[in-house]
């Protein structure tokens, strides 16, 4: 069989057995206190943004009202011309009335990019490129306010401030030409107004979680250990079933074997010398039905004897796990498959999980010869690279797919499952990989 992927259960499989009361509670808790992370971060950044973008309708108006101001009073047509006594008439009220405060800076452009005033006479005269939204607002009027690019060209002077809000207007000038008031207000005042909200909702938020987390522990922890003592409960009860059926194969084996078996081997004893008599008496045709009917006596004691076998197997202790498991070849043999067995010196020594590995050969073999019609199966039993014992049972029939298994298990026929079930009880893995067509591996890997 090549290393194709199976089609199902190719991943080592075992049941999962519950992690320690502890180590579940202290998940609970870790995943709790992550999820508290979330909710503190994603609170700071949803109010931040809440306060940004109050902070910018705040601007946006600031910069309406300001606007208002300034063409009312501030300016003049000279400025077109950088007329000294236009934009000192300007200067004096945008320092008299608009700086302070937060506002750090003032600025007039034109529609075309020109600075005609600012409040840093070193822009005036310059020119900058007006970016998409600013020159809209040439054609829309009104109002507008964001977060300020402070590595623009035009921003080389207001660098100092850490962060800035601008607003821009657009304003006329008396002949009618207009152009947009520009002013930049400090963000810092935002962000300390977000984190003064955020001091006075965290401490009662996160006591809140806390306590919260506080009352779930115990409640974790009395699950977690319920989940467990479940666990224990159903291996306690699988073992213990597993262990019921085969004392009543016992008991069934032992009726069998003194009873019927005795009997009817008591009686093919009796019958066998009456033939012989008839014979002597010259009656062939009777001594050839006696000795039919021994011969059937005989075949059923034998064929029961096979029966009794085959429901209470000698023990693997009694035997060796190498005898036992040849045993269950031997019926494939005889249906002409090629059965091979391969068990290594150091495990035919005997190990603490014979018994356990006899019963997955047994179920593994057992399989293969009702479903797969296989030509060929091979059994080997190994030593594995960390001590423990590895068992291999490989067929070339027919496979099956992970929908025919289920269907199977739905019916009752719990074969695998069981199996899977003990070895992992054992500490062990099994591994089922099945290629439809192709064949079977079942291996099956228990610890020293
Ligand atoms: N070696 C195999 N080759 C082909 N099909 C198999 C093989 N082993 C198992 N199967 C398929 O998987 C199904 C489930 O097997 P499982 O041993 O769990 O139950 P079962 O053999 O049908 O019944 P039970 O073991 O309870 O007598 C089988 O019915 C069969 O269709
Ligand atoms: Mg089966």
């Amino acid at each position: 069989m090549s290393p194709v992927r199976g089609r199902e259960d190719d991943a080592p499989r075992s049941a999962p057995r519950p992690p320690s009361t502890g180590a579940a509670v202290l998940r609970f808790m870790a995943g709790s206190l992550a999820a508290l992370l979330v909710v503190v971060l994603g609170g700071y950044f949803a109010l931040r943004s809440v306060t940004i973008a109050e902070a910018e309708r705040d601007t946006r108006e600031l910069v309406r009202i300001d606007g208002q101001l300034v063409q009312a009073a501030g300016l003049s047509n000279g400025l077109k011309t950088g007329d000294r006594r236009a934009l000192e008439r300007l200067d004096d009220l945008v320092q008299g009335q608009v700086l302070g405060g937060s506002v750090v800076r003032v600025k007039l452009w034109t529609a075309d990019g020109r600075i005609l005033y600012a409040d840093e006479p070193r822009l005036i005269g310059r020119r900058f490129v007006l970016d998409e939204e600013e020159r809209e607002l040439f054609e829309t009027g009104g109002s507008e306010a964001e977060l300020s690019e402070l590595g623009r060209d035009e921003n080389a002077f207001e660098r100092g401030e850490r962060r800035l809000l601008e607003a821009h207007t657009v304003v006329r000038l008396p002949d009618g030409t207009p152009v947009m008031f520009e002013l930049y207000q400090r963000f810092s005042s935002v962000t300390a107004s977000a984190e003064r909200l955020l001091r006075a909702l965290a401490p009662p938020l996160l006591g809140g979680l806390l306590v919260l987390l506080l009352f779930q522990t115990p409640l974790a922890w009395s699950m977690a250990r319920r989940l467990r003592r479940g666990h224990e409960e159903r291996e306690r009860l699988l073992a213990a079933a597993v262990e019921a059926s085969s004392r009543e194969r016992r008991r069934i084996a032992a009726d069998l074997h003194d009873g019927v078996v005795q009997d009817l081997a008591g009686v093919a004893f009796g019958l066998a010398p009456l033939a012989d008599e008839e014979r002597r008496e010259g009656r062939p045709q009777r001594a050839e039905v006696v000795d039919e009917a021994v011969g059937r006596l005989r075949q059923g004691v034998r064929d029961l004897r096979a029966l009794l076998l085959e429901i209470h197997p000698p023990t693997v202790a009694a035997t060796g796990l190498e005898a036992a498991i040849e045993d269950l070849l031997s019926p494939l043999r005889a249906a002409g498959v090629e059965a091979t067995l391969e068990v290594e010196d150091e495990v035919a020594a005997g190990g603490r999980h014979d018994e356990l590995l006899y019963r997955v050969a047994r179920e593994a073999v057992r399989n293969a010869r009702e479903h797969a019609e296989p030509s060929r199966v091979s059994v080997t039993v190994r030593r594995t690279t960390d001590g423990g014992t590895g068992l291999r049972v490989e067929d070339d029939g027919r496979g099956f797919e992970g929908a025919e298994r289920d269907r199977r298990r739905a019916e009752g026929h719990l074969g695998l499952p069981l199996l899977e079930e003990l070895v992992a009880h054992a500490g062990g893995t099994t591994r089922i990989a099945s290629w439809p067509g192709r064949g079977t591996l079942i291996e099956v890997e228990v610890p020293a």
